[in-house]
């Protein structure tokens, strides 16, 4: 099997310089719109890359939850590979690959907590079953067969409880951004790529990069 010819060209969209002074937020809210308007599961899901203490980068994907002013929300195990992670460097990349769109947004943020409060109020608001998911996994953390895993999940699930507890250790990252870079696909891989920095007086200084 060749991969070398699976080749496209982009078409479908473009970034002209006047995109050079639209508030990046906004443009990532019209983005993520379009995406939504076109693909129904999951379209907010992100790779999240970290870096903890061996240096190594690890990427997994995320769903994104929240749109905030201070940045983009998402949930997890906060003792998990990636919560370890986190603990030890804030600096975090979000990647979003909207393929139907032909467009890519890279992201450099900085992660702290949300409140608990907020975790809280939001776990209240997922289907029991996820619930359950947090509460009986230790993400991240080895067990030796999935049989075990399953005794865990169905012992919480007979206790059957009405109100599930958020886990302590369950929660939402808001990611403030420091740097985005939006990427749609043009013909001939001419692409139009344009980033957005934070400045040390919370502008945005925008320029365009070659493709
Ligand atoms: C479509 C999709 C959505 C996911 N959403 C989340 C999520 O919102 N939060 C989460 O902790 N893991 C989510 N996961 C699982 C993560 O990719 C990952 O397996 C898990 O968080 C453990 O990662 P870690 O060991 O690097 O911490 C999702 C996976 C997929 C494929």
């Amino acid at each position: 099997m060749s991969l070398q010819e699976d080749r496209k060209e982009y078409l479908s969209s473009e970034l002209g310089d006047n995109y050079l002074s639209v508030d990046p937020k906004n443009l990532f809210k019209e983005w993520l719109k379009d995406y939504r308007a076109i693909v129904k599961q999951d379209s907010t899901a992100f790779a999240l890359s970290t870096v903890g203490d061996t240096g190594n980068p690890d990427s997994r994907i995320v769903l994104l939850k929240e749109i905030r002013d201070e940045g983009l929300v998402f949930y997890t195990n906060y003792e998990s590979k990636k919560g370890r992670d986190i603990k030890f460097n804030k600096n975090v990349h979000a990647l979003f690959f909207w393929k139907e769109l032909e467009r890519q947004v890279r992201i450099k943020g900085i992660v702290t907590k949300i409140s608990r409060e907020d975790s809280e109020k939001y776990f209240s608001t997922r289907p029991r079953a996820s619930q359950l998911g947090a509460i009986s996994s230790n993400q991240s953390q080895k067990i030796s067969t999935r049989e075990d895993l399953d005794i865990k999940f169905n012992s919480y699930y007979s206790q059957g409880s009405e109100n599930l507890k958020c886990p302590d250790n369950w929660g939402g990252y808001c990611i403030q951004i420091k740097q985005i870079e939006f990427w749609q696909g043009r013909m001939n891989r001419m692409h139009d790529r344009i980033i957005f920095e934070k400045t040390m007086s919370s502008q945005w200084n925008s320029y365009r990069v070659q493709p």
